[in-house]
């Protein structure tokens, strides 16, 4: 056994597949997809092969052109983390076709009924894969190492439809035979079905697979840009205005990262359980409902996911371990990005709040001081229980220093060359190392890349912003616990990004009577930016004021953005001495659990059971 990613038993001595081809048969009245995967590998094969699944039924492996069973082995305890290994023997195939259904309970999927949607009467499903939820999907080499092509069938009731991070081939009527035993020849056939036929011929880490089915429609938004979201005409059009800048900001990454090589950049706008900001899929990024604020700050995700068109998924961080590869080069150039279109307050803004972000993780990790790191060990660690602002943020500090030392100009050339080089590859920190070194020669006398990479805690010659904006706020934020609350003149050009900066910034261990004060002049609590309202409930929590204990029951049955979660259920258990915080973290936590996607569920279990 030789692994190569320590979340994946796939085995480096093994083939890896180049192509898989599903067919899925969405049952919804059982929240189950009964599916099949061809997967095909460079060269045929003997021996075994190893693939990731979690919470599959495995049916049949079957060789695909003589249809006799292949033998296969499913490990018999579940990993916790990694799930099980399916192992399965070939004997001189380049293919090998599994049918299998997913359960219920599948890490990646949420299933909502149709209460649980906007207009309530038709049910949806999407995915979430990243970090390692794909096998929870299909079987498959669940390492961002692996890079594979696909193409899908989705079979669906007809008044739905489906999107994907893929091209969309076609929607028809159901073929005989094409279900290749997914499930019964009869139902796949069924009069009120229709299938959508999808295909990615980029290859593509495994997490990167995506959709969503529901009652879905779409507004354009630029030549190459629509926006999705449930059928829900106010939805659509606010999604539509909020984005309508999309388009200048792929011109602006093109020109500053190289040409945009997905074809399509469309938008996706999931119900308000969906557990990120965003996610980067390919050709069709997903975002949570929480970025429509009516003022256009949702461009700065739309940026995020945008950047991720190149540094993520284009070249893409080969484990977890090197996770910093895919998110500190994306908030890097996500603010490059912010900075033409938005201007450079902007841009210093949003890397002020990221220091504060960075700083506090810091302190979340102080017995724990691996996931400080920017090159981590996670061997026997769930990267959903370290997901933090370090791999973020020390990574953009990192760039940062790096484009300082060298000047922008060398930096940006620096930036397209490392793109053009590994585009389409899944690289390691070493790789990045190397490629640093042989092109701005003598940089490692400049900068301590050992202390960047391998070392704890934020680098000495890490920089805070300075900008007048960011200056400003955060000395009105230590000024308050003298009593000072800022003037409404000082706060009439604030947006959302100027509150969450100086909320966030407010000394610990406020009096509950301030924090109320602050509210009832400027209504933070009701704030339609969800960043600001969960930063002043958070703050409230933790002040003991339990005045907006109904708000934060109401924000906390609203969305299901983990983020947002992890904050207010933390706040709400380690609120000392306060057991009324405590009883009602896990009451809501009781009533609105349901609503939550997997993935959102399991970060709260865990806040849950550590501090309670
Ligand atoms: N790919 C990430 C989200 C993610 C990370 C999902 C790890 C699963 C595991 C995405 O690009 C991201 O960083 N989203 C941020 C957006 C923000 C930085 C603008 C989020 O969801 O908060
Ligand atoms: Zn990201």
């Amino acid at each position: 056994m030789a692994p190569v990613d320590p979340h994946s038993f796939t085995d480096s001595t093994h083939p890896f597949a180049t192509h898989i081809s599903l067919s899925l048969y969405f049952n919804f009245p059982s929240s189950t997809i009964h599916s099949s995967a061809l997967l095909t590998l460079p060269n045929p094969h003997s021996g075994p092969i190893s693939l990731d699944a979690r919470s599959l039924a495995i049916s049949s492996v079957l060789d695909p052109q003589t249809l006799t069973p292949l033998p296969f082995s499913l490990s018999p305890n579940p990993d916790p983390i990694k799930g099980q290994n399916l192992t399965i023997t070939l004997s001189n195939q380049s293919s090998f076709l599994i049918t299998f259904s997913t359960s219920p309970s599948s890490s990646a999927l949420q299933w909502l009924s149709p209460p649980q949607t906007f207009n309530k009467t038709l049910p949806f499903v999407y995915t979430q894969c990243h970090s390692i939820h794909a096998r929870s999907v299909f079987p498959c080499q669940d390492t961002p190492a692996a890079r594979i092509c696909y193409s899908a069938r989705l079979n669906l009731p007809r008044q739905l439809s489906a999107v994907m991070s893929a091209a969309h081939i076609d929607r028809r009527p159901p073929i005989l035979g094409e279900g290749l035993s997914s499930c019964d020849e009869a139902l796949w056939c069924a009069e009120d079905r229709v299938v959508e036929e999808f295909a990615m011929e980029q290859p593509i880490p495994p997490y990167l697979f995506a959709f969503a089915v529901g009652e879905i429609n779409y507004r354009e938004v630029g030549p190459r840009t629509r926006v999705y979201a449930e059928s829900v005409p106010a939805v659509l059009d606010a999604a539509a205005k909020e984005f309508a800048g999309t388009e200048e900001m792929i011109r602006q990454g093109e020109r500053l990262f190289g040409p945009y090589e997905w074809g399509r950049f469309d938008l996706m706008v999931l119900p308000p359980s969906f557990p990120y900001g965003g996610m980067e899929n390919p050709r069709m990024v997903f975002l949570t409902p929480t970025v429509i604020r009516g003022d256009a700050s949702g461009a700065q995700v739309v940026a995020h996911e945008l950047a991720h068109s190149w540094t993520g998924n284009l070249i893409t961080n080969k484990t977890n371990e090197d996770f910093w590869l895919n998110e500190g080069f994306t908030t890097y150039a996500e603010r490059r990005i912010v900075e033409v279109v938005q201007g450079e307050d902007r841009a210093a803004l949003n890397i002020g709040i990221g220091w504060r972000g960075l700083n506090e993780d810091m302190e979340r990790f102080h017995d724990n001081m691996e996931f400080t790191k920017l090159k981590t060990r996670q061997e026997g660690v769930d990267p959903d229980d370290i997901y933090s602002h370090v791999p973020y943020e020390k990574g953009f500090q990192f760039l940062w220093r790096i484009e300082r030392q060298i000047c922008r100009p060398a930096f940006d050339e620096f930036l397209k060359k490392y793109i053009a080089t590994f585009k389409f590859q899944s690289i390691d920190t070493e790789m990045f190392l190397d490629f640093l070194k042989a092109n701005v020669p003598g940089i490692e006398k400049e900068i301590d890349l050992d202390v960047w990479i391998h070392g704890t805690g934020i680098p000495p010659d890490a920089l805070e912003p300075v900008s007048t904006i960011y200056t400003k706020i955060v000395s009105l934020a230590t000024e308050f616990k003298l009593g000072r609350m800022p003037r409404e003149d000082e706060v009439a050009e604030w947006r959302g990004q100027e509150w969450e900066l100086y909320l966030e910034n407010l000394p610990k261990g406020i009096e509950s009577s301030q924090v109320a004060a602050l509210d009832a002049r400027y209504r933070l609590s009701e704030c339609k930016d969800w960043e600001v309202k969960v930063a002043f409930l958070q703050l409230a929590i933790s002040s003991g004021c339990r005045e907006y204990f109904v708000e934060v029951e109401k924000t906390l049955k609203e969305v299901g953005r983990r983020r947002y979660l992890r904050l207010l259920y933390t706040a709400l258990a380690q609120a000392t001495g306060n057991d009324e915080a405590k009883i009602l973290a896990k009451r809501v936590f009781m009533e609105a659990r349901e609503c939550y996607h997997p993935i959102a569920q399991g970060v709260v279990e865990t806040i849950l059971s550590k501090h309670l």
